[in-house]
This record gives structure tokens, C-alpha cells and sequence, in this order.
């Protein structure tokens, strides 16, 4: 029984696979560039715009790009390992298909599951981020989509400084009963934005591709402006920087906020904007030579995104006070500050666009992670179907994009954001695990990337993400576990009488 739930996907197999052509199968057509703007467009999204502000108003303050580089040297560990994987094993499946092949089908199928967690409700935590700056940008053209539609059931939202905001982040001193003010019903506007992705991704990855290219571009345009407009202004104002990174480590508060415990609590809410340089793994199997490009793909727009954010957040809390930033639009707040009056147009703008492209990438890793079980015997074998037309999973698409098109319409995005972030970082932690047996189990295979000084970077990979699980509250973890304890129900009724693994395997012993 035991040594059943162990059995792994034999690498034969897994190559035979990754070498599959014809038109049942997905298109290859991604290079290493396509790669790094796939893991761009992933990465800098809700993270930056979003949680910046809040981890340094509410738990690191002006140190707050310690947190940045506490969570992304946690990523680079899994970063290296996830390369490494993603050279070896070039399939759609990333942490899942890396699980499988080392340590057995049972934690493949708890990665598996664990990922919906990660890109699911990842993308449905984008979408609701991305609804909030979308209506602010209708608002600065004064056009109001009904604040009913734009919110989650029973948020309460007030109309002021010309646009709906939730009451909970007015200014003290102003009374919200005097206010005109709305109960939130459905966000339909997030709904709306994940029906468009889902379209969009069902035509095709080619198209996608393309399309995520331009806007990354956007993305990184108005993130550099806000690096230049805004360090210049610090180069002018030496005295603002200097007041407001005083103290750079604020004082512990004693509920575990700030001092260094601030700084790792920080770290374990922004890291939320790391998430997505794993997501490129799961497109292996469009890259044109996913050998080379894989690894590019992934240590590339990880490197890069940690650098934008230290710089981004230690240039933000220089502008403003950390005190002031737990807003809805920190970015578009900072550049405020600056004069410069076309910069909150350009950073909301930019936000509308970036977050749209997190969302598509978020969403392409939910349906191929579920392709890659599928096509294993562990799901129901219409999750893997591919349209003949566009060559893509289009029934599994659409069904996850309804799916998580519902999840921002119903619930609260703060708490989503901090599961994403558990999910994930459980996944970091099997990845690196598995790198290391393999390393063990087969280290004959040929490894065109090889993660340097095994075992020491798989073990800090899995000690720094358990750290920061460690950091996150504890309603995370109880949501984690029912999670996968429903998961474990489908695998035990469903998936371990179907797989593929479990059927070639009995069948040998019979012969
Ligand atoms: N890293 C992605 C974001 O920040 C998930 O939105």
C-alpha cells in the first residue's frame, strides 16, 4: 500500500513525453525571451503595488526592503532548484511533474493541488486588486461604475476625494456617515477581467505570449519612471529621505510588528510579490528549447524583479512616511509626492496593465499544472482535452476561469493573498526537497542547469520557506490543511484508480 502511494513517474516516460509532437499537443513556440517576460508579466503585479505599502506601514516600516530581500533570497534558493527541474523535466507540470518523478505520486498530488491553491486563488486575488485600481482610473476620467458591482458582499464603501473607497481607509478625522456610501453585492468587475483572461488564454499561447510582451513592457516603463522621477526627487530632497528612514528598523511593537521580527512578518506578506518566476516552469512544454530557456527564463525574471522591488520600496519609503502608506494605490501615492502630475495617471495605468498580465499568467499555470495531472490518470481525462483549432486545454481553461472568476466576486482578498503565499511557499519546500533526492536517486541523469552546492542551497531553499510559513497567521494553515485533506479525498477515490503509473506498473507485475 505504501510503496504504491511512493511509486514515481519513471523518467523514460517523462522524457517520451516531453518529446510528443503532433496536433494534439501543445504548441511550441515560446524562446528565452518569451520566457523572461512570461515570469515579468507573473511577477510584478499586486505585490508591489499593493502589499509594498501595507507590510511597511504595518509590520517592517522603512525596512521593509530587508523584507524584499528576505523573501527573495528564499526565491533564489527555489529559484536554482526550480531550474534545475525545469532543464531535466521539460514539461507543463512544474512542481507537480518535479514531485512525481522523485518523491512518489502522493506528494506529486499534494503539489498538484497544492498549486490551485497558489495559481487559482492567486489569480482571483489579482483580479480583485485589479478591479480596485481599474475603477480608480474610470474615477480620474469622473466615470463611476455602480460601487456595488466593484466590491465583495457587505464591503462598505464611501464616496470621497471623487471615488468610492472602502470606509476602513478613510483619514481619521473624516466622518464616513456624512459620506455617500454603498454596500458592495458582486464584484462584477473582477469576474469580468478573469472571463476576458480565460478568452484570451483559450485562443491560444502564442497570441498570449505576445500580447504579455507588450504589456510587460508598459509594466517596466512606468516602473522605471516611477525609479527615476522618484530617486531624483530624493537626490533633491536629501532631508525628506533622511526623516522619513528614521528609524530604518522602527521599534517592536510587541504584537510581533516591527524590530526584526517586523522585517520577516514583512517578508512573509511580500512575498506575494515573488510569486509567478515559478509559473514559467509550467509553460516548458511551448518553449522552443526548453533545456537552455527554462533556466534563463526563471533566474532572469527573478533577479530582475528582486532588484525593482528593493529599489521601488527603499525610493517609496523615502517619499513617504511608512506611517502613511497603508493606502489602497502606495505607488501612485509616492510619485504624488514628487509634483510630477502625470505620474498617479501613469502608475495607475501601469497597474492596470501589469496586474492583467499576472492574472493571465496565473491562470495559464492553473490550466497546465491540471493538464499535466490530467494527462497522468489523476483528473477526469476532459481536463487535458485540447482543442484541435487553437492547441490548447480549452475545456480546463474555461472551467478554472469560471471558477476563480467567482472567488473575488465572493471573497476577501486580504486573507486570499496570505493562503497564495502559504501554498506556494509549501511548494518551494518540496521542490528543493526533491532536487536533492534526485540528486541521490539518479545522479546519472544529464542536468544541463545543475543547481550549485547541493545539498546546502535545496536545504536553506526549504529552512527559509518554512521560516516564512512560520511568520504567516495561523488561519493559513488551517485553510491549507482542509485544503489538502479535500484533496486527498478526490486522490484516494478517484486518481490512484486511474493512473497511468499505477496501471503500467501492476501490469508489469502481471507479466
Ligand atoms: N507576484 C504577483 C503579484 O505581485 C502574484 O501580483
Amino acid at each position: 500500500m505504501i510503496s504504491r502511494l511512493l511509486r514515481i513517474k519513471p523518467m523514460s516516460m517523462l522524457s517520451a513525453e516531453a518529446g510528443e509532437q503532433g496536433e494534439h499537443t501543445l504548441k511550441r513556440s515560446l524562446g528565452a525571451v518569451n520566457l523572461i517576460t512570461l515570469g515579468i508579466g507573473a511577477i510584478i503585479g499586486a505585490g508591489i503595488f499593493v502589499l509594498t505599502g501595507t507590510a511597511a506601514a504595518n509590520n517592517a516600516g522603512p525596512a521593509v526592503s530587508l523584507s524584499f530581500v528576505l523573501a527573495g533570497i528564499t526565491c533564489a534558493f527555489a529559484g536554482l532548484c526550480y531550474a534545475e527541474f525545469a532543464s531535466i523535466i521539460p514539461i507543463a507540470g512544474s512542481a507537480y511533474t518535479y514531485g512525481y518523478a522523485t518523491l512518489g505520486e502522493l506528494v506529486a498530488w499534494i503539489i498538484g493541488w497544492d498549486l490551485c491553491l497558489e495559481y487559482g486563488f492567486g489569480a482571483a486575488t489579482v483580479a480583485s486588486g485589479w478591479s480596485g485600481y481599474f475603477t480608480a482610473l474610470l474615477a480620474q476620467f469622473h466615470i463611476y461604475i455602480a460601487p456595488q458591482f466593484t466590491a465583495t458582499p457587505g464591503a462598505k464603501l464611501v464616496f470621497f476625494k471623487s471615488e468610492w473607497m472602502p470606509l476602513a481607509s478613510l483619514p481619521s478625522g473624516i466622518d464616513g456617515s456624512l459620506l455617500p456610501h454603498a454596500t458592495g453585492a458582486f464584484n462584477l468587475v473582477a469576474f469580468l477581467a478573469i472571463l476576458v483572461v480565460t478568452s484570451v488564454l483559450v485562443i491560444g499561447i502564442k497570441e498570449s505570449a505576445n500580447l504579455n510582451s507588450v504589456i510587460v513592457f508598459v509594466k517596466l516603463t512606468v516602473v522605471a519612471i516611477f525609479i527615476i522621477v522618484g530617486g531624483w526627487f530624493l537626490i533633491k530632497h536629501p532631508d525628506l529621505a533622511t526623516h522619513n528612514w528614521h528609524p530604518f528598523i522602527p521599534k517592536a511593537d510587541g504584537h510581533g510588528n516591527f524590530g526584526m521580527n517586523g522585517i520577516a512578518v514583512g517578508a512573509a506578506s511580500v512575498f506575494f510579490a515573488y510569486i509567478g518566476f515559478d509559473a514559467v516552469s509550467t509553460a516548458a512544454q511551448e518553449a522552443k528549447n526548453p533545456k537552455r530557456d527554462m533556466p534563463i527564463g526563471i533566474l532572469g525574471s527573478l533577479v530582475i524583479c528582486t532588484v525593482l522591488y528593493i529599489i521601488v520600496s527603499t525610493i517609496l519609503t523615502g517619499l513617504v512616511n511608512y506611517k502613511a502608506l497603508n493606502v489602497a494605490a502606495p505607488v501612485a501615492l509616492g510619485i504624488k509626492v514628487t509634483g510630477v502630475s502625470w505620474g498617479e495617471l501613469l502608475v495607475t495605468i501601469g497597474a492596470v496593465f501589469g496586474l492583467g498580465t499576472v492574472m493571465l499568467v496565473m491562470l495559464l499555470g492553473q490550466s497546465r499544472v491540471l493538464y499535466s495531472m490530467s494527462k497522468d490518470g489523476l483528473l477526469w481525462h476532459w481536463v487535458s482535452a485540447i482543442h484541435p483549432k487553437f492547441r490548447t486545454p480549452w475545456i480546463s481553461t474555461i472551467v478554472v476561469g469560471v471558477l476563480v472568476a467567482v472567488m473575488p466576486a465572493f471573497f476577501d482578498v486580504e486573507q486570499l493573498s496570505k493562503l497564495v503565499n502559504i501554498g506556494t511557499l509549501l511548494a518551494f519546500t518540496i521542490v528543493s526537497a526533491g532536487v536533492w533526492v534526485l540528486r541521490v536517486r539518479r545522479p546519472d541523469l544529464p542536468r544541463p542547469f545543475k543547481t550549485p552546492l547541493v545539498p546546502l542551497v535545496p536545504i536553506l531553499g526549504i529552512i527559509s520557506a518554512l521560516f516564512l510559513m512560520t511568520r504567516l497567521p495561523l488561519f493559513t494553515w488551517k485553510v491549507m490543511i482542509g485544503w489538502l485533506l479535500f484533496g486527498l479525498i478526490i486522490y484516494f477515490s478517484y486518481s490512484r484508480k486511474h493512473s497511468k503509473v499505477q496501471q503500467m506498473k501492476n501490469a508489469q507485475a502481471a507479466d
